[in-house]
C-alpha cells in the first residue's frame, strides 16, 4: 500500500504539534484523499472542534471505532479518542478497517502527542515520516530525548525524522540550535517560527518543501523499508500485539 503517513508529535506538550498537523494535512501535495488523523487520546477533541465536525463525528460513532468525517474543504478528519476513557476501549483493528477503506494514495498526518499507544500503532509501523517537535528550553530537550531514544529502540531510522524546534512558549531560545543538536546528536530540520512572525507561512512551506522533497517521504512507498523492530531491545512487540 501506498499510503503516505506522516506521524507529528510533540516531543514537549504545547509546542504547537496539533497546529502544524493541520497546517500539515492542507498543504502536502495530496493526489488522492488527505486524512488529518487526531491520535491525542486525552479526548481533547481538538480537531472535531477546529474542523467543526464534532456532530458529524458523534454521529459516526459506535463503540471500540474509530471514527471518521468529512471537513467541508474535502479533508478526512478521524477521531480515536472522544473521551479520556476511549483510550480504554479503542482498537487497533478498528484504525486497520478504517485504513482499508481509504484510497491506496491517500496522504493522512497524524496528530499523534502519545505514537506508542497500541491505536497508534497502524500510523507508526507504516509511517513515511515522523515530524518531531519541540522547544528550546531544558524541558524540550528532555522531552525530545525521551521521544528518539524510544523512536531508536522501536528501530525507527533517523532519516524518517524530521526534528523541528519552535519558540512558541518564547523561551527565548535557551538552549542553542547547536546545543540541541549536539544533545540530541541530531541535525535540526527545520526551526518554525511563532505564528505573529510575518515570514511564519513561507518559512512553513519551507518545511512542506523539505518533506516533500527527501528520498523516502513521497517517493516511495508509505511501508518503512526497514521495518520498526518493536523487539529490539525492549520488546514492545509484546506489548503491541
Ligand atoms: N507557530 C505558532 N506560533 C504562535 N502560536 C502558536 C503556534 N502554533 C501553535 N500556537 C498556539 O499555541 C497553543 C498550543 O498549540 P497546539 O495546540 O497546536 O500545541 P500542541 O503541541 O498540539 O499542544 P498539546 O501538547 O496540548 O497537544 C495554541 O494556543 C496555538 O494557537
Ligand atoms: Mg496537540
Amino acid at each position: 500500500m501506498s499510503q503516505r503517513i506522516f506521524i507529528v508529535t510533540g516531543a514537549k506538550g504545547g509546542v504547537g504539534a496539533t497546529t502544524i498537523a493541520i497546517k500539515l494535512v492542507a498543504r502536502l501535495p495530496a493526489p488522492a484523499e488527505r486524512m488529518i488523523v487526531d491520535a491525542d487520546l486525552t479526548g481533547k477533541r481538538s480537531l472535531a472542534v477546529w474542523y467543526d465536525l464534532s456532530d458529524d463525528l458523534d454521529r459516526a460513532r459506535s463503540i471500540g471505532t474509530a471514527t471518521v468525517a468529512r471537513a467541508p474543504d474535502g479533508t478526512l478528519v478521524m477521531e480515536l479518542a472522544r473521551t479520556y476513557e476511549d483510550g480504554l476501549t479503542q482498537t487497533a483493528a478498528s484504525v486497520t478497517r478504517a485504513l482499508a477503506g481509504l484510497s491506496e494514495h491517500a496522504v493522512i498526518v497524524v496528530d499523534a502527542p502519545q505514537p506508542f499507544a497500541a491505536i497508534v500503532r497502524p500510523f507508526v509501523s507504516r509511517a513515511t515520516k515522523f515530524i518531531a517537535i519541540t522547544e528550546p528550553s531544558p524541558m524540550g530537550v528532555a522531552g525530545a530525548q525521551a521521544l528518539l531514544a524510544a523512536m531508536d529502540r522501536a528501530g525507527i531510522p533517523p532519516s524518517r525524522i524530521a526534528l523541528a524546534i519552535t519558540d512558541i512558549n518564547a523561551k527565548g531560545s535557551a538552549v542553542s540550535r547547536a546545543d540541541i543538536e549536539r544533545e540530541l546528536k541530531m541535525p535540526v530540520s527545520v526551526e518554525l517560527p511563532i505564528e505573529r512572525d510575518r515570514r511564519f507561512e513561507g518559512l512553513f512551506d519551507g518545511l512542506v518543501t523539505m518533506l516533500v522533497a527527501e528520498p523516502g517521504s513521497l517517493g516511495d512507498s508509505g511501508e518503512l523499508a526497514e521495518k520498526p523492530a518493536f523487539d529490539r531491545r525492549v520488546d514492545l512487540g509484546e506489548v503491541f500485539s
